[in-house]
């Protein structure tokens, strides 16, 4: 009898003890602020992109913040510029993940850095957000890998239907990026859906962000009469090529994608951008209260106009909160089962039903068409998943 007596004395002891270090950890966790990774080109080749990114990452931390952050807890960025490199952007979210310890990772923007990057929150199990990489391999890396955004098959097939059905366009020529996984998936799912429905490519051609030229394809592209060409491509480029296609008096409609967006693209190609069309997550001119809320407080903080990539980030930040609350904790693990369970989520770039089965937002994408009188991409339609 003795003998049992103390057995259950040291059972209790024992569960006493547990419960205090947990509450001791719960209370520990809880006055410390949540540490967000954020790794993004703040400098590079398309930094434009990631300066609006962390705009919105930030208006959304400071937005969460002044109201208290999450169950008591502040949100604290920790920025990295990778300066779009993949080799660099592998480094910093190293860095991110054992010297900062971040409890999640929200970035890249191009599909490429977020490839190079994501195997490694993959690894340390730190839950990580791409908010705009629409490439497909992305989330494929893991299960603690996910995204705020569209994927490009989706994206291919809308601008391939668009053409078809919507511009009656029937021949038409590809000029990609040969150095960016996510222009050579788009011109792909683009060719396969524009084919399968009766559409021509009449050419395919490639360039590198580093070409200061382009008219030796476009020359190419001429010959070959198309009715259109589709540039899945950044911003950098395709200003340019829209130029030089005119100057070659190209004056077909150019078809592009997200890439497109941001306002540099108006300084580079100007009128030339007239006649075109591009898939995209935002819309400004979209009416929604969220949306028109979102876009002054953008306006006010930053002085500019807010586009998809600060959109997405504005919502990758909240889909990050929303999945904290629930989780009540920032344990990897938990975390990550929490984003999974996401389910209608109101965003600024729309509604997210939940995350498929592969972590990827299943959501619906915007047609823009350019208006280069006014700098200004002006909503036309939107496509359901
Ligand atoms: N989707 C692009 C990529 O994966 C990045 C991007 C998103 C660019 C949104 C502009 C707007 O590389």
């Amino acid at each position: 009898m003795k003998k049992i007596i103390s057995l259950f004395c040291i059972i209790l002891l024992l569960t006493a003890g547990n419960l205090f270090a947990q509450e001791k950890e719960f209370v520990e966790e809880k006055k410390e602020p949540i540490r967000v990774g954020v790794f993004l080109d703040m400098t590079g080749q398309i930094s434009m992109f990631g300066i609006a990114t962390h705009n919105g990452v930030k208006l959304a931390v400071d937005e969460i913040d002044a109201l208290g952050g999450i169950n008591g807890r502040k949100l604290e960025i920790f920025l990295e510029d990778d300066t779009g490199s993949p080799e660099q952007a592998r480094r910093v979210v190293e860095k991110l993940v054992s010297e900062d310890k971040v409890h999640a990772i929200i970035g890249e923007v191009a599909s490429t850095n977020s490839l190079a990057a994501a195997p490694v929150a993959q690894e340390a199990k730190i839950p990580m957000i791409s908010p705009s990489s629409t490439n497909p391999r992305v989330t494929q890396v893991g299960d603690y890998i996910f995204r705020a955004c569209f994927v490009d098959p989706f994206q291919g097939e809308t601008m391939a239907k668009f053409a078809l059905f919507e511009l009656n366009i029937k021949r038409v020529a590809i000029l990609g990026d040969v150095q960016s996984d996510y222009s050579k998936g788009l011109a792909e799912t683009f060719k396969k859906t524009f084919t399968e429905l009766g559409g021509k490519i009449v050419i395919e051609q490639s360039y590198t962000q580093l070409d200061p030229d382009f008219k030796e394809q476009l020359t190419k592209i001429r010959k070959s009469k198309p009715d259109a060409i589709y540039i899945p491509g950044y911003y950098g480029q395709v200003g340019i090529i829209a130029k030089q296609a005119r100057e070659l008096n190209m004056n077909m409609p150019l078809l592009g994608a997200d890439g497109w967006d941001s306002p540099e693209l108006w300084k580079l190609g100007g009128k030339a951008l007239n006649n075109s069309y591009i898939t995209n997550h935002f819309a400004i001119d979209n009416p929604a209260t969220e949306v028109q809320k979102f876009a002054a407080a953008y306006k006010t903080k930053f002085k500019v106009e807010p586009d998809a990539l600060a959109a997405l980030g504005y919502d990758a930040v909240y889909i990050l909160a929303d999945a904290l609350r629930r989780a009540k904790t920032t344990d990897g693990e938990k975390l990550r089962d929490a984003i999974a369970q996401t389910k209608n989520f109101y965003g600024v770039t729309g509604k997210i039903t939940n995350f498929d089965a592969s972590r990827d937002a299943i959501k619906p994408a915007v047609i823009l068409k350019l208006a280069p009188q006014y700098n200004k991409f002006v909503y036309y339609t939107t496509i359901q998943p």
